[in-house]
């Protein structure tokens, strides 16, 4: 059985990530979702919230599951026995960094490989904090996230004015 971990900080999830997580789904037996627990950059979402924008979402997924985690990214994916990380790449500024962490993810663990799978032409230009921004702006923000993602952001806003 090969499990993939797809990992990420979704504050908020957005259908760029979702799409990732349904063709990860496609192609490994078992995805977990892995939810950074303590993002750097100040998150608007707490844990709690986005794993639960996670459940509503790609929760239905069968073969998909949804954990939180903190630490390095290998030790989450040798923990739940994963021997693939999955990460979406969207334009060609993504890729250093992602190299970056790729390079550093095998040397701290061999027998962990990343896998890249190209975003959808749709999604190229899509990021959480876009679409923060966009809603901040008053910006429509309905193209990026579903509806209960959207709704969050918009009462999240509005209590910061
Ligand atoms: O959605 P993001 O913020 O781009 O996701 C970044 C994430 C969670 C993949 C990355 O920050 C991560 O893997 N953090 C865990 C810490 C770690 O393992 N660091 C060493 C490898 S670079």
């Amino acid at each position: 059985m090969r499990t993939a971990i797809c990992p990420g900080s979704f504050d908020p999830v957005t259908y760029g990530h979702i799409d990732i997580i349904q063709r990860a789904a496609k192609i490994f037996d078992k995805v977990i979702v892995g939810v950074l627990v303590n993002v750097e950059k100040k998150p608007w979402f707490t844990i709690e919230e986005r794993t639960d924008f996670l459940r509503k979402t790609v929760g239905g997924l069968e073969n998909v599951e949804i954990a939180g985690f903190d630490g390095l990214l290998v030790d989450f994916a040798a923990k739940h026995q994963a021997d693939v990380i999955v990460k979406g790449l969207r334009a060609v500024s993504d890729f250093e960094y992602e190299f970056q962490m790729a390079l550093t993810n095998s040397k701290l663990n061999r027998q962990i490989e990343t896998v890249f799978l190209t975003t959808s032409a749709e999604n190229m230009y899509l990021s959480s904090s876009i679409v923060k921004q966009v809603g901040l702006l008053g910006g429509d923000i309905a193209p990026f996230v579903p509806e209960c993602v959207r709704d969050e952001i918009l009462t999240r806003i509005a209590k910061m004015r």
